[in-house]
């Protein structure tokens, strides 16, 4: 199969993250491992996904690296994002270079603390990362699965707010204020599973997937996008990865928006 037309990869908006452009739709990569998770993102690339993520917990880096080392996109192109997990505490450097060692890269683009070590903020982590990106190791550091809160405290420990907070967010669970309040602090939120986290069967979703001709999935994603929230997605499937990334086409109206984010507050 021959790789999308770059007007296509083009669609995908991009969030800045201090002059590093990010795709608001990555391609997700847990569970899968081994061989289908190479085949997988090599089948994601093809199709036009830019933005990989994985992470040392799904123990699939080298999977992926293999995928990466195959595919024909540069690497200049390609926006990898990778996590540690909070028993590494301590262990920052070795991990990151088992991440690039698998990975097959001299950098990643985004590294993210996969959640709050013991619900704290993580500030001692935090000054490895900032240290591996003025090395350029990686190129944005970021949290996941932080509160607000957390991300005031490791701010007020550090000066620094992280350039992503990645966290389970769909229609059911939008919180117009932990938005905002990310967005004033100049977070980027990136939403993990918007599909699995969301009633498909819900009949606001339906209905609008219905006048669009287009699937309840498209239209999770394209409402993310409209709200300017990245999008990280995963399917195994080649069908379902293209109609994935395909909502970047996908303009709802502005009641249909409204309609979406009126799921969150039930
Ligand atoms: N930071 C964190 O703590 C965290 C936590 C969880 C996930 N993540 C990241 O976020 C990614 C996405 O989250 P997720 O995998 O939990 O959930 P998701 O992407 O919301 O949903 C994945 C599920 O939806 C199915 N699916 C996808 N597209 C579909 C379509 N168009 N039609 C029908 N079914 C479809 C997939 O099945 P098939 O594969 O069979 O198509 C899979 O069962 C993960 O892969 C991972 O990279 C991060």
């Amino acid at each position: 199969m021959t790789a999308r037309p770059q007007s296509e990869v083009d669609r995908v908006p991009v969030a800045d993250l201090g002059g590093l452009p990010m795709p608001l739709i990555g391609y997700g990569t847990h569970p899968m491992r081994g061989p289908q998770a190479t085949e997988a993102v090599l089948a994601a690339l093809e199709e036009g996904y830019r933005l990989v993520d994985t992470a040392t917990r799904y123990r699939n880096e080298e999977a992926i690296g293999a995928a990466l080392a195959q595919t024909g996109v540069p690497r200049e192109d390609l926006f990898v994002t990778t996590k540690m997990p909070p028993d590494r505490v301590g262990l920052e450097r070795r991990t990151l270079e088992e991440s690039l060692t698998a990975l097959g890269v001299d950098h990643v683009d985004l590294w993210l603390i996969h959640w709050p070590p013991g619900g704290y903020p993580g500030v001692t982590s935090w000054g490895e990362f900032a240290r591996a990106r003025e090395e350029g190791l990686v190129r944005a550091i970021g949290v996941s699965n932080y509160s607000i809160e957390l991300i005031d405290a490791l701010h007020e420990a550090t000066g620094q707010y992280p350039a992503v907070n990645q966290r389970q967010w769909g229609p059911g669970e939008y919180a117009p204020a932990f938005a905002e309040a990310l967005a004033a602090r100049g977070v980027v939120l990136s939403a993990h599973s918007p599909l699995r986290s969301t009633d498909l069967n819900d009949p606001v979703l339906v209905s609008i997937a219905r006048a669009h001709d287009r699937s309840v999935q498209e239209v999770v994603v394209a409402w993310n996008l409209h709200h300017g929230v990245a999008v990280t997605v995963k399917s195994a499937h080649r069908d379902r990865m293209v109609r994935n990334l395909s909502a970047a086409g996908l303009t709802l109206s502005e009641d249909e928006v409204a309609a979406i984010d009126q799921l969150g507050a039930a």
